[in-house]
């Protein structure tokens, strides 16, 4: 329940030990002025500043201030504790299009992605200039978060999407179990954990050097929406849901393993001349070994959007990662699962986007992407 600090080097919510609950939006900038967009940053740091310490949004909160204006604090969080609220700020590629000069700032790194084999992708629901991720041990206070920037954002940015996640399907700290997905498989255990700092400063932080000096400390970010066909997967016999994954579903081990945290042998081979490891398995194909060693940051969430009209849950995990450059890490490691991944045939991306997100907020005098303006 307790406050996450919001200044620092690298921006919160990102090595944070994942929360239980995520708002995220997407923002469309409808100002032209570069000016106001410069404030509407300021504005926005300081009130998130105050909210991920327990505080209002605004100095007067709820109901300090003139009663014959709004207040500055929407109030539905009123008496709650900080829940552990991170508030993560994410520039999309449009933002660095003509109109506020920003062009020549746009990293190399953030680059539109390619479409992959099956994407089924909504354009309502994926893009975006500023991204928003909130997360929280409590729903009322991620979703408080996100309401306040909007309402503070109006007249200069509109809402191009949100989406609510809950369950984290993703452990980043040695400290935390790790959760399952609505598959019912253990998720995030091969993932980038905050304690191993060396691998953060290899996979996830932009180094100095890497492209624009504005991102030094930052990290990019992918999300994308997939639905999963969760009515023909209950249908799928075990055996084969584990095959797909190469993991058992009980403990999350290598299927060539004992425990969660055995490294899968991928050379091993079967009785019937087969590997153990099916070639077309989830793990296989996303293992580092395959890439070069890229690995990601996962920090993705279940979502359930209710029902879909056709008596099937409007379901499946909304997949946030964390990395030092998309072309030699979402990319490849998704053009790989995209063209063999057995996992294909129950699941379907829906939305996506990419965002720059930008260092750390280091102090008051500081705002989210100063370096940038
Ligand atoms: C591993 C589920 C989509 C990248 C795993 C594991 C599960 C899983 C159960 C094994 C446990 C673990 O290490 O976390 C899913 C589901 C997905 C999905 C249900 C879609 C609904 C993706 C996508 C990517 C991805 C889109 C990236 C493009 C990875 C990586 C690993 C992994 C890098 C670790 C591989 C390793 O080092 O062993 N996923 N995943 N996954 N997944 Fe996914």
């Amino acid at each position: 329940g307790g406050a996450v600090p919001f200044y620092g080097r690298h921006q919160a919510g990102i090595t944070t030990p994942a929360q239980d609950h995520l708002h995220f939006v997407a923002f469309d900038v409808i100002t032209e002025k570069r000016g106001e967009l410069v404030e509407l940053l300021q504005e926005w740091t300081a009130a998130a500043a105050r909210m991920t310490q327990g505080k209002s949004a605004g100095p007067f909160g709820p109901v300090g201030g003139d009663p014959q204006a709004p207040p500055d604090d929407t109030g539905e969080a009123l008496d709650l504790p900080p829940s552990q609220l991170t508030l993560t700020i994410g520039f999309g590629p449009s933002l660095f299009d003509e109109r506020f000069g920003l062009a020549d700032r746009r990293p190399p790194a953030l680059v539109d992605l390619p479409s992959f084999p099956g994407d089924a992708l909504i354009p309502e629901i994926s893009g975006g200039d500023i991204c928003v991720q909130a997360c929280a041990n409590d729903p009322q206070v991620a979703v408080h978060a996100i309401r306040n920037l909007a309402r503070i954002g109006f007249g200069r940015v509109s809402v191009r999407y949100s989406q609510l996640g809950f369950g984290r399907t993703s452990s980043t700290s040695y400290a935390q179990e790790t959760p399952r997905n609505l598959f019912g498989f253990k998720d995030g255990t091969a993932n980038l954990k905050l304690e191993d700092a060396a691998m953060l400063d290899e996979h996830l932080w932009v180094a100095p050097g890497d492209g624009p000096g504005w991102m030094t400390g930052g990290t990019y970010l992918v999300v994308r929406k997939i639905r999963m066909h969760i009515e023909t997967w209950d249908r799928a016999p075990l055996a084969e849901q584990e095959a797909i994954f190469g993991r058992d579903k009980a403990r999350g081990a290598p299927l060539t393993g004992r425990d969660e945290f055995d490294e899968p042998d991928f050379t091993k081979t079967g009785a019937d001349g087969k590997p153990v490891i099916a070639e077309n398995s989830h793990v296989r194909l996303a293992h580092p070994s395959r890439h070069g060693g890229a690995r990601l940051l996962r920090r993705g969430y279940n979502y359930v959007d209710g029902s879909d009209g056709l008596g099937r849950l409007d379901a499946g995990l909304f997949f946030m990662a964390y990395q030092r450059d998309p072309r030699k890490q979402f990319i490849p490691i998704q053009m790989e699962l995209a063209r063999h991944d057995a996992l294909n045939e129950y699941i379907k991306h829906v939305s996506s986007g990419v965002f720059a997100c930008p260092p750390g907020v280091t102090d008051a005098g500081d705002f989210w992407g100063r370096a940038l303006f």
